[in-house]
């Protein structure tokens, strides 16, 4: 098996380690843009990265064009069916070839000289030619495919260095999560052609990172989202935060390779999850129109597959899968993120399912992301502007000893507050950005 550190010289060289010290992390590591652009090549440049679903591509000659980790990709599907992703950036002048963020197309022709390329970026047309030589091959001017490429189950992944271990083995523990978020219900193929919900958010991309397993800031940060729900409609979803909820089933867990799992499936869907729903626009329309045509004992397990899926799942470093939706955060700049989020859809199901799934995600990024994005705004702030408070406090549940093994998996896990997620991850970032750091003084040939 490989990992991420193979083929590096016995080298100790860990420049980051002053901005750790146990249970803390420093600002630095969210404000500091030289840290922000080692980022982007050391960790960007060196795992596996979510790039798309397979249904955004669903048809020959589809393409979709998407920033991630920084760089400019155009993700396509050849007439065969195979699909490809490489730069889009021209080998001419280095512009950039695509300028649109979707489309059917055979091919792609740079805005500036007109180099022209297929729907797998080969180059296959150069105006002028003979002014090239006749040394000049066309081959050597298709657009720069990246080195890695590969789906899991309708996620595609890649990388842009070759040297990483396989998809499988860096999704771990992870592809079992997946595979149950996919199987859920009726096991109908998850369709992400919906549209989507981009939002500028005024943080580094670890602040959101943090939130996505963050399960402790529930009832304070969302506390008048639940009031209004709790006190319209009674004991809805999300009220089991309402207590203690560490002494809940719901559980935060270490998945290994820096991914990681909050758990809410064991309150969410404890009863019906779709009884739990609060109010939403067409609620009782779709219900009896469903129970009209399906009967209730049918119907009614196909509302509940179509709630909420109650799992926080952390794809390290950029896939979050939660509730029905995927979201990608992409980073900008230290201080600058660009986080979408993906609606879902179910191939072949009533259409009165796909509407409510619909509402249903529609609801938490117009009511709660507000408030996410508010926090994540305003710890940039707080960790960017005061030099005498360096550090960030990542200890809880560190020193309670109520973390244990699962039986089930033999993965560890702690209670639903815990840090357990950052605690995870930032050992991950350590591994990719020393190994990064030290690539890059071989390479040098400092070492
Ligand atoms: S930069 Fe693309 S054709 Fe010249
Ligand atoms: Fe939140």
């Amino acid at each position: 098996m490989t990992t991420y550190s193979d083929h590096l010289p016995s080298l100790d060289h860990q420049p980051y380690q002053h901005l750790f010290k146990p249970g803390f992390v420093h600002r630095r590591l969210y404000i500091d843009e030289d840290i922000f652009q080692q980022e982007l090549l050391y960790l960007y440049g060196r795992t596996w990265l979510y790039i798309a679903h397979e249904s955004e591509i669903a048809n020959p000659n589809d393409f979709i064009t998407r920033r991630v980790g920084g760089r400019p990709l155009i993700i396509s599907r050849h007439a065969t069916g195979s699909i490809h992703a490489f730069f889009n950036r021209c080998t001419h002048r280095g512009a950039i070839v695509c300028r649109e963020p979707r489309g059917n197309t055979k091919g792609f022709i740079c805005g500036y000289h007109a180099w022209t390329f297929n729907i797998t970026g080969e180059c296959t047309s150069v105006p002028l030619r003979q002014g090239y030589g006749k040394s000049f091959n066309l081959a050597q001017a298709s657009l720069q495919p990246v080195a890695r490429l590969e789906s899991y189950r309708g996620f595609i992944f890649a990388s842009y260095s070759k040297d990483v271990p396989s998809l499988t083995e860096h999704l771990g523990a992870a592809a079992r999560l997946i595979d149950q978020w996919l199987d859920r219900g009726e096991k109908e193929p998850v369709v992400v052609q919906n549209g989507a919900m981009p939002f500028l958010v005024n943080a580094n991309w670890k602040t959101i990172y943090d939130n996505a397993g963050d399960g402790y800031h529930p009832p304070f940060s969302h506390e008048s989202m639940l009031k209004v729900f709790s006190n319209r409609y009674g004991d809805v979803d999300m009220n089991y935060y309402g207590s203690d909820f560490d002494k809940s089933p719901m559980y935060s867990k270490n998945l290994g390779n820096g991914h990681t799992f909050l758990d809410q499936r064991p309150e969410m869907h404890k009863l019906s999850a779709w009884k739990r729903q609060h109010v939403m626009p067409g609620y009782e329309v779709m219900e009896n129109a469903l129970i009209e045509k399906y009967g209730e004992a049918h119907a009614l397990p196909m509302l509940d597959a179509s709630t909420g899926s109650g799992m926080n799942l952390n794809i390290f470093p950029n896939l979050l899968i939660i509730g029905n939706q995927i979201q990608m955060p992409e980073p900008l700049a230290a201080n600058k993120t660009l986080l979408t989020w993906f609606a879902t859809s179910r191939e072949g199901v009533p259409e009165e399912i796909n509407a409510i799934r619909m509402r249903m995600q529609e609801d938490f990024p117009s009511f709660g992301e507000v408030d996410d994005s508010a926090n994540f705004e305003a710890c940039q702030e707080g960790m960017a502007s005061i030099p005498e408070m360096a550090w960030i406090d990542i200890r809880r549940h560190q020193d309670t000893k109520v973390g244990a093994l699962d039986p089930a998996d033999q993965l560890w896990r702690e209670p639903m507050s815990s840090d357990l997620h950052m605690r995870t991850y930032w050992q991950r970032w350590q591994e990719l950005m020393n190994a990064g750091a030290t690539r890059a003084l071989v390479e040098a040939g400092v070492a």
